[in-house]
């Protein structure tokens, strides 16, 4: 897809994985709208984007007046939205709150369905393209992530049924899986808790590359990394034998489950 002068609304832009997204597209030439909380991070970002013009919209999008505020700066027209902000606490879903489990639907699941809906008025003629980055999690419900595995399934369940829906229009609606990524979305414990199972971390710089690619694709998901998956497909058809093989990596994913409660408090 010809990124040069497309409109891209981004969610999560000043994280990890959205800020090397924000710099690739910039770099093809797109014109952001760039979303954050943090007014400080938005600014920054900005300055380091080739250009450096892009719209900044501080907007908390689990609330209504946030979301508002981002489809009043999207006016003008908007050709590819890419859901991306999420949120993630990892630990023992006996351990964690109910505003984390809330926080985790209401981002990763509710806010881009709304989104979506609120900005397809805004697609232009000429077509339309919705990214929802979800997670290798939103295939394989993985202990530790019970809340957030829940909230990618959602997500990758809306995004079938929209693909679906919207069949034989100008609209499409694409899914990236990534795996574990180096951002501060993973606390220590979680990085200490990769490393002991062997589970490979990817540099934001080559998701967003990835992203790209699937862009260009411009049809179906991407799920991103080996072994992960092959196993996304034998959970699909086999999930006893994934059951089997994560039994065996409990002892560690509770181990760092606490490390991680204890780097919290
Ligand atoms: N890192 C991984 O291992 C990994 C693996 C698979 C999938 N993913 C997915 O990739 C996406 C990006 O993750 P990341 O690793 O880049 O995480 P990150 O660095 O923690 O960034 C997450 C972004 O979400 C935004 N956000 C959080 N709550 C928000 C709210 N209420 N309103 C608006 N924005 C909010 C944050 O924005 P501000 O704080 O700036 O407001 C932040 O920029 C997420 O959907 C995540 O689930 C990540």
């Amino acid at each position: 897809m010809e990124m040069k002068d497309k409109t891209v609304v981004l969610t999560g832009a000043a994280g990890g994985i959205g800020a090397a997204i924000a710099l690739l597209f910039a770099q093809q030439g797109a014109q952001l709208i760039l979303v954050s909380r943090n007014p400080d991070k938005l600014e920054a970002l900005n300055n380091e984007l080739p250009g450096g013009r892009h719209i900044r919209v501080v907007a908390d999008l689990s609330a209504p007046e946030g979301r508002q505020h981002l489809l009043e700066a999207c006016g003008g027209g908007v050709d590819i939205l890419v859901n991306n902000a999420g949120v993630n606490h990892f630990g023992l879903l006996q351990s964690q709150s109910e505003s984390q489990i809330r926080e985790m639907f209401e981002l990763n699941a509710i806010v881009p369905v709304l989104l979506t809906r609120a900005l397809l008025p805004q697609m232009r003629k000429s077509g339309f393209t919705i990214v929802n980055v979800g997670s290798g999690f939103g295939s394989i419900g993985f202990a530790g992530y019970c809340g957030y595995s829940a909230s990618k399934f959602a997500l990758r369940g809306f995004t079938e049924a929209l693909r679906r829906e919207l069949a034989g229009s100008t609209v499409k609606v694409l899914y990236l899986a990534p795996r574990a990524t180096e951002t501060s979305m993973n606390s220590p414990a979680v990085v200490a808790m990769n490393k002991e199972l062997g589970n490979a971390m990817d540099s934001p710089h080559w998701v967003a590359a990835e992203l790209l690619k699937l862009l260009n694709k411009s049809t179906g998901s991407r799920y991103l990394g080996w072994p992960e998956r092959f196993f996304i497909k034998l959970n699909g058809l086999f999930p006893s034998i994934v059951d089997k093989a994560l039994a065996g990596q409990l002892p560690v994913i509770r181990r760092q489950a606490m490390a991680h409660e204890r780097e919290g408090s």
